[in-house]
C-alpha cells in the first residue's frame, strides 16, 4: 500500500438492523474498495439479504452509518442511492414475466418508483441501443423478443444483472447470483462479472452459497453468523477458519 490509501467505495460502520426483538444485522463493519469483488457469506438467516436491504435503503437502518463514494447514505431514499451509482439484484428474481427481455431492460433504465406507463413510453434511441448492447454482452441476443417468463433460471439471473446494469452503476450488490442456475450458465455469469470488473472497473458485493463461486470470484470475503461479523479475509482464509466451519456445519 502507498501512503495515500484508496478511499472506500462503500463503507459500513456498526450497521445494525432489528426486527422486533431479533437483531438481524448486529454492529457490522465492512468496506468495499473501488474495482473490488467482495463476497458476503454466512448460513441461512445470518443477515446477508437484510444487510443488502439496508445498503440499498429498502429497509431503514437502526444503528450505525453507511457511506457510498464518501457520501453518507444512512438515511437516503433508495432512488437517491441508485442515482449515486449503486444497483442490486434480488435473491428472488424480479423480472416482468410478460415483458420481453428488451422491454425489461428498457423499463429498468428509469429509477424504480416511476410509473410503469411512463417507463414503457417509446425510449430514447440511445437507451434502446444501450439495452441491445447489454443483451449482446450477456449472450441473450436470441431471446431479445422473448417474454422473460419463458427464460431459464440462469437466463433470468443474466437478465436481472442486465437490469441492474442499465443505469451504469459503479457498485452492484448481487444476492445469490448463481442459485438455481445450471453449471454452464454459472460459468457465463462468472465470466460476465469478471469482464465488467476488469474492463469497466465495476465493483461487486456478492452473496452466494456456492463456495466455488466465491473462491473463484472474490479477493476478500466477509462472513456473517446470527447477524454478526464472524470472520473476514481471503476466501482461503475464511474457509479454513474453525469458527466459520463450525457455523456452517455445527460443532
Ligand atoms: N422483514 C422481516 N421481518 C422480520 N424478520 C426478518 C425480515 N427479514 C428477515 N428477517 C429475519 O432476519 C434474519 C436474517 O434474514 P436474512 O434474510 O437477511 O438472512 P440471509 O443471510 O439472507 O439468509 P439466506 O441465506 O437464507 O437468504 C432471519 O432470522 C430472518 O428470519
Ligand atoms: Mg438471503
Amino acid at each position: 500500500m502507498t501512503a495515500i490509501a484508496t478511499e472506500p467505495l462503500l463503507e459500513g460502520r456498526s450497521v445494525t438492523k432489528r426486527f422486533g426483538g431479533l437483531i438481524a444485522v448486529n454492529d457490522v463493519d465492512f468496506v468495499v474498495y473501488p474495482r473490488e469483488i467482495v463476497g458476503l457469506i454466512g448460513p441461512n438467516g445470518s443477515g446477508k439479504t437484510t444487510l443488502f436491504d439496508c445498503l440499498s435503503r429498502v429497509q431503514p437502518i437502526d444503528g450505525g452509518r453507511v457511506f457510498f463514494k464518501g457520501v453518507e447514505i444512512t438515511r437516503l431514499k433508495p432512488h437517491r442511492v441508485a442515482h449515486l451509482g449503486m444497483a442490486r439484484t434480488f435473491q428472488v428474481i424480479r423480472v416482468y414475466r410478460k415483458l420481453t427481455v428488451l422491454e425489461n431492460l428498457l423499463v429498468s433504465r428509469q429509477w424504480r418508483g416511476e410509473s410503469l406507463w411512463n417507463q414503457l413510453r417509446p425510449s430514447h434511441p440511445d437507451t434502446e441501443g444501450q439495452a441491445r448492447r447489454l443483451i449482446e454482452f450477456l449472450t441473450l441476443e436470441h431471446l431479445t423478443d422473448s417474454p422473460a417468463g419463458t427464460l431459464s433460471g440462469g437466463q433470468r439471473r443474466l437478465l436481472e444483472l442486465g437490469m441492474a446494469l442499465m443505469p451504469d452503476p459503479d457498485l452492484i450488490l448481487l444476492d445469490e447470483a448463481a442459485s438455481g442456475v445450471n453449471p454452464t450458465l454459472v460459468e457465463t455469469i462468472k465470466d460476465r462479472i469478471r469482464a465488467l470488473n476488469t474492463e469497466q472497473g465495476k465493483a461487486f458485493l456478492v452473496v452466494e452459497h456456492d463456495m466455488r463461486f466465491i473462491a473463484d470470484m472474490c479477493s476478500r470475503v466477509y462472513v456473517l453468523n446470527y447477524g454478526e461479523k464472524l470472520a473476514e479475509g481471503t476466501p482461503q482464509e475464511v474457509m479454513a477458519n474453525e469458527a466459520v466451519i463450525e457455523a456452517y456445519f455445527g460443532a
